[in-house]
C-alpha cells in the first residue's frame, strides 16, 4: 500500500489507497446492480430466498461478519444461561465452579432420574473436557493475530488488502490512522500481558472447562483482532476519544493484572478479599469490559462515542462473562456463606 497517498484515503480507510477505495467502491456497486438484475429475473422463482440469501451475504462487510459473531455468540451464551438448572451446570460452569458444584447443582447421576437429553449432555460434556489453562492458548492467538496483522500492513499483505476494500466498498466513515494504531495497540498489549501472565503467575491447576467454551474464546479472539481495526472514523473528535480510551485502558489493565496476581497467590479455593475483590465477585471481569468499552471508545466512528463491531464484542464480553460472575457468587455463598459476599457487585457497579 503507497503511505504517500491523499487525503481522501485517509478519509475512506487509512488502509487503503485512494485508487483501491474508488476500485472497491466500483465493484460492490457492480455486484449490488448484478445482484438486483439476478433478483428481478429470479423473483417469483423458487430459489427467491436462496438467491436473497446470497445477495445478503455477498454486500455484508467485515464489519458486520464480526458483529454477527459477536451477537450470535452471546445469544448462545444467554441461551444456555436460561435453561433448567442441571443441564446449565453442565454446560457453563468451568474452572473452580464446576470442582465445586454443590450436590444440590450436581445433575443426578442415576440415568433414571433425569432425562434421556441430559443424560447425553452430561456424557458428551464429560467427554469433551479441556484444561482451564487452555485459557493461555486465547492470548497466544490474540499476539499471533496482532503481529500478522501488522506484517500485512507493513508488507502491503493481500489478506489485509481484500478486508479492508470490503469494508471502503460499504462507504462507511473509517478510521484515523492514529485510532486504527491505537486500537491495534491496545490488543497487542493486553494479548502479550495475558501471555506473560500465564508464563509467570497463572499456577498449575487441575480444573477443566467444556471444549465449546475453548473454541468460543478462540472464535472471539480471532474476531477481535479484526474488529479493533476494521472500522473506526475520520472525526476531528478522535483525539477526545482517545483521551477519554486509554486512561480507561491503562487503569483497566493494571488493575486486572493485580486481580489475576492475587488470584494466582490464593490457596485453592479460597475467598478473594482486598482491593477490587471487597467490592466485586470477579473484578477481573470488570477490567474486562472496561478494556473492551476503552477500546470502542478509542475507535469510534464520526458522530458516534463508540464503535459499533467492538460494542457487539462487549455485549458478547458482559453476557459470557456475566453468566460466569452470577455462577461465581453463587459458589462463594454456598462454600462461604452470604454474608462475605453480601455488599459485593457481581460485576458491573450499580447494575449486576
Ligand atoms: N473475553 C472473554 O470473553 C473472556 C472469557 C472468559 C475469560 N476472560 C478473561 O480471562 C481471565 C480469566 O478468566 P477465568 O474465567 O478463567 O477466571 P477465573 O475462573 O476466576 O480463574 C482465574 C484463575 O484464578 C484461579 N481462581 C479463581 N478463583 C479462585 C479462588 N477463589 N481461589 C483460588 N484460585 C482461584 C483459577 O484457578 P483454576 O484454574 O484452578 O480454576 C484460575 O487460575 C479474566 O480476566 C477474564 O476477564 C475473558
Amino acid at each position: 500500500m503507497s503511505k504517500g497517498d491523499t487525503q481522501f484515503a485517509l478519509v475512506l480507510h487509512p488502509l487503503l489507497s485512494r485508487r483501491e477505495v474508488k476500485a472497491a467502491k466500483l465493484r460492490a456497486v457492480r455486484k449490488k446492480r448484478e445482484s438486483f438484475v439476478r433478483l428481478g429475473r429470479y423473483a417469483m422463482g423458487p430459489d427467491d430466498l436462496w438467491q436473497q440469501s446470497l445477495v445478503f451475504l455477498s454486500s455484508t462487510t467485515p464489519a458486520q461478519c464480526c458483529q454477527a459473531i459477536f451477537l450470535l455468540a452471546a445469544g448462545g451464551v444467554l441461551a444456555v444461561a436460561v435453561m433448567p438448572r442441571d443441564a446449565r451446570t453442565l454446560l457453563v460452569n468451568y474452572g473452580a465452579r464446576k470442582a465445586q458444584t454443590s450436590p444440590a447443582d450436581a445433575p443426578a447421576k442415576n440415568v433414571s432420574d433425569r432425562g434421556r437429553l441430559l443424560s447425553l449432555i452430561d456424557m458428551i460434556t464429560s467427554w469433551t473436557q479441556v484444561p482451564h489453562s487452555w485459557f493461555g492458548a486465547f492470548y497466544v492467538v490474540s499476539l499471533a493475530c496482532s503481529v500478522f496483522w501488522l506484517a500485512q500492513y507493513l508488507g502491503d499483505g493481500a489478506v489485509l488488502r481484500f478486508i479492508a476494500s470490503r469494508q471502503a466498498a460499504a462507504q462507511q466513515p473509517s478510521a484515523t490512522s492514529g485510532q486504527v494504531v491505537l486500537g491495534w495497540l491496545m490488543m497487542f498489549l493486553q494479548g502479550a500481558r495475558r501471555v506473560f501472565e500465564h508464563l509467570t503467575i497463572i499456577k498449575p491447576s487441575k480444573s477443566t472447562m467444556w471444549v465449546v467454551h475453548w473454541l468460543l474464546g478462540l472464535l472471539f479472539y480471532l474476531s477481535i483482532s479484526v474488529s479493533v481495526w476494521v472500522e473506526g472514523s475520520d472525526d476531528a473528535q478522535s483525539l477526545m476519544k482517545m483521551g477519554v480510551a486509554v486512561p480507561t485502558f491503562l487503569f483497566a489493565w493494571v488493575n486486572q493484572y493485580r486481580c489475576h496476581k492475587h488470584l494466582a497467590g490464593l490457596k485453592k479455593y479460597s475467598l478473594p478479599e482486598g482491593g477490587m475483590f471487597d467490592h466485586y465477585i470477579c473484578p477481573h471481569y470488570t477490567c474486562e469490559c472496561l478494556l473492551y468499552l476503552s477500546m470502542a471508545i478509542a475507535t469510534a466512528p464520526r458522530g458516534v462515542w463508540c464503535n459499533r463491531t467492538l460494542m457487539c464484542a462487549l455485549i458478547f464480553v458482559a453476557v459470557n462473562l456475566g453468566v460466569t460472575a452470577s455462577g461465581t457468587r453463587k459458589w462463594y455463598a454456598e462454600k462461604f456463606g452470604i454474608g462475605p459476599v453480601a455488599n459485593r457487585w457481581n460485576m458491573i457497579p450499580l447494575v449486576f
